[in-house]
């Protein structure tokens, strides 16, 4: 462990007799078709300057007709294994998070053992909407931690142009389509993920949803004729949502580490709107310099959102082994985490 320690490991009371886990490498991949602000505005009625003004939104990616969240994941996959110096016979567990899998079942995560040629591991898939990965990343974590397993593949991934309502303004603008993944391993001498605090408010489960397609409502000629195939959202009320519970869940995680923000080296938010993350920003009180976004290219991934960030973070080397990384997120359930990580 660093010598010089100047932040708290919350795993470490009881005893501790557990491991650590470190996210050892990660990996993204976004399809090559770009969909810019100008050509939605052939599409609905919106103009760049409203994207660009309300969102941060300047273009996002769309999956190729015969691309699914299960090619995505598997090509973020690879990266992270070929970072990382890792074959896919070493992955013991893959966890996908995701709100678009390929089908309702079998899981996208066994889709992607598939593709990885992954044969040793076991895979399922988690939902937790925009949160996803910080979900998936504890649920990980618990394997390393617990020596269960040597080597977790935690992917977000998502093709949510194949849910969004392209007629609907108010939501098509906002989404894009995209994988990432991390590699969590322990690493000796390190602490790693320090801390995830992850929350839920089902009672707010309507504002943002898909209502068709589940057991509520399978698929008849009349739900689609109405529309419950589509993403639903009551923007305002989420975006109030988001900044409280993003600022909270922040805080506390900061809170469990003994941490004050100026330690920080960087935060990843979920990159869902620029102003959205402007207000947690400035309630938390970081420096723009402090702040990573790459929305502006990518719009809202949901669950791969702070997974692609992340490993755009790494590559551009913003993030130093050693450096304090504060991740956090929102999204559908409600759903948010927020996790701080020694990387
Ligand atoms: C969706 C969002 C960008 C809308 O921004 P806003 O400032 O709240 O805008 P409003 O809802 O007040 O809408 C203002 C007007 O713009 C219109 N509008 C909505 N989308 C538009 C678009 N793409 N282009 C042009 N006008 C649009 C609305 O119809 C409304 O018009 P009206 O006043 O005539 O009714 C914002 O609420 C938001 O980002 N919410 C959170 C969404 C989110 O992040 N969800 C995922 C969470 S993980």
């Amino acid at each position: 462990m660093s010598t010089t320690q100047i932040f708290k490991n919350p795993r470490a009371k009881h005893g501790f007799k557990g491991r650590t886990c470190s996210i050892t490498s990660v990996g993204s991949y976004v399809p090559e078709r770009v969909l810019t602000n100008a050509e939605l505005e052939k599409l609905v009625d919106t103009t760049d300057e409203w994207i660009t003004s309300r969102t941060g939104i300047k273009q996002r990616r769309l999956a190729a007709d015969a691309e699914f969240t299960s090619d995505m994941a598997a090509q973020a996959a690879r990266r992270a294994l070929e970072n990382g110096g890792l074959t896919s016979d070493q992955i013991d567990l893959i966890i996908v998070a995701t709100i678009t899998p390929d089908m309702l079942f079998p899981s996208t995560a066994c889709l992607v053992q598939q593709k990885l040629g992954a044969r040793r591991a076991a895979a399922f898939d988690i939902e937790a909407a925009c949160s996803g990965f910080i979900y998936a990343l504890e649920i990980g974590q618990q394997f390393i931690m617990s020596r269960t397993y040597e080597t977790v593949l935690v992917i977000g991934a998502e093709r949510l142009s194949s849910i969004v309502n392209w007629k609907d303004r108010n939501t098509c603008v906002l989404f894009g389509d995209g994988a990432g993944a991390a590699i969590l391993q322990h690493r000796p001498d390190a602490h790693g993920l320090l801390t995830a605090c992850m929350g839920a408010d089902g009672e707010k489960a309507m504002l943002l949803c898909m209502p068709g397609g589940g057991s509520r409502i399978p698929a008849t000629a009349d739900s689609v004729e109405a529309g419950l195939h589509h993403l639903q959202m009551d923007g305002k009320e989420t975006f109030k949502c988001a900044v409280n519970a993003m600022l909270n869940a922040a805080q506390e995680a900061l809170r469990r580490c003994e941490v004050d923000i100026s330690q920080i080296k960087l935060v990843i938010p979920h990159q869902a709107n620029r102003r959205i993350i402007d207000a947690v920003s400035e309630r938390l009180g970081v420096r723009p310099d402090q702040v990573f976004v790459n929305l502006d290219k990518y719009g809202n991934t949901s669950a791969a959102s702070v997974a692609i960030a992340l490993d755009e973070a790494v590559t551009q080397g913003r993030i130093q082994r050693g450096d304090l990384v504060l991740m956090v997120v929102f999204g559908a359930g409600l759903t948010w985490a927020a996790a701080v990580v020694e990387w």
